[in-house]
């Protein structure tokens, strides 16, 4: 089959332009990455050629074997669906874990997105946490969550509640919560570390000053998770524009309400008297 006419191929690439068409993706701002199916991987494989074994910076053991879709390094996200085959990636992770091949695309040369390291670990993490069921790991360059982490405090707890108090949805969508990455140098090691810590409790991590991530099942709870942030953190800037203080808002009490009809659990920690 041709690599491009892939169901999953099709839904990584329409995510990648729903997230330009949100404005996420100024420039080769953010990046996306799929863990490929075995069975997924069969059917394209006619078309591979594999380059040269690269260290990963990172290493990821429960992921030897696998292959990932990748967006890559300094290519836009306005043109993934334009020129797929020079904009993203199919790599294969070796049998330590510390190296990976590109096996299709990037055609005119480049490699993956230099944020591999944190999307390899926060995949790791996941696969371990959810049997295999967590499959996308995606950074965003989200306006108003940026905006956000220079005004309120950089604590989990304040960026859990107050998204959760701006949308009845969101203790729904996130009700593990949200996790803060303090500013830190991208594209490393070091901040690969910190996100994927955040990722075993949470599908959620904001790096401050700078975006997010998150990571789900498909396309469609991944893509989904991220707007629903983002959204509320829209509406969060736009109450604290308007005025600082809330005339009314949903309560404590509210929240274990909306948990019992909802059937989630929400941690006790987010739910603390202001
Ligand atoms: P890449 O172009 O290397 O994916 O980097 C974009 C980005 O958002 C870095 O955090
Ligand atoms: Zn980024």
């Amino acid at each position: 089959m041709n690599f491009l006419d892939a169901e999953y191929v099709q839904g990584f690439m329409r995510m990648a332009n729903d997230g330009w068409e949100q404005g996420w993706h100024e420039r080769n701002g953010g990046n996306l990455s799929y863990r490929v199916k075995t069975e997924e991987v069969e059917l394209v494989k006619e078309n591979f050629v594999a380059k040269e074994w690269q260290a990963i910076g990172a290493t990821v053991p429960d992921l030897a074997g696998e292959f990932f879709l990748v967006t890559g390094s300094g290519k836009y996200f306005r043109n993934v669906i334009i020129k797929p085959e020079d904009s993203i990636c199919m790599l294969e992770v070796d049998q330590t874990g510390e190296k990976y091949r590109i096996v299709w695309g990037l055609v005119n040369g480049g490699r993956p997105t230099s944020e591999l390291p944190s999307h390899l670990m926060n995949h790791e993490v996941k696969k371990k946490a959810t049997d295999g069921k967590y499959r996308v790991i995606y950074h965003a360059h989200t306006t108003n969550v940026i905006a956000l982490t220079f005004v309120l405090p950089l604590k989990d707890e304040v960026f859990t509640r107050e998204l959760w108090e701006m949308a009845t949805e969101c203790p729904v969508v996130f009700p593990a919560g949200i996790g803060m990455v303090p500013w830190m140098v991208p594209g490393g090691c070091e901040i690969a570390i910190a996100t994927s810590k955040l990722m075993k409790a949470y599908d959620v991590a904001i790096w401050a000053h700078h975006g997010m991530f998150a990571a789900g099942e498909d396309f469609d709870l991944t893509f989904g998770l991220m707007h629903t942030v983002e959204k509320s953190a829209e509406i969060l800037v736009k109450m604290l524009s308007m005025q600082p203080t809330k005339l009314q808002t949903i309560t404590p009490d509210d929240f274990r309400d909306l948990a019992r009809d909802f059937n989630v659990t929400l941690p006790e920690k987010f739910l603390y008297t202001k």
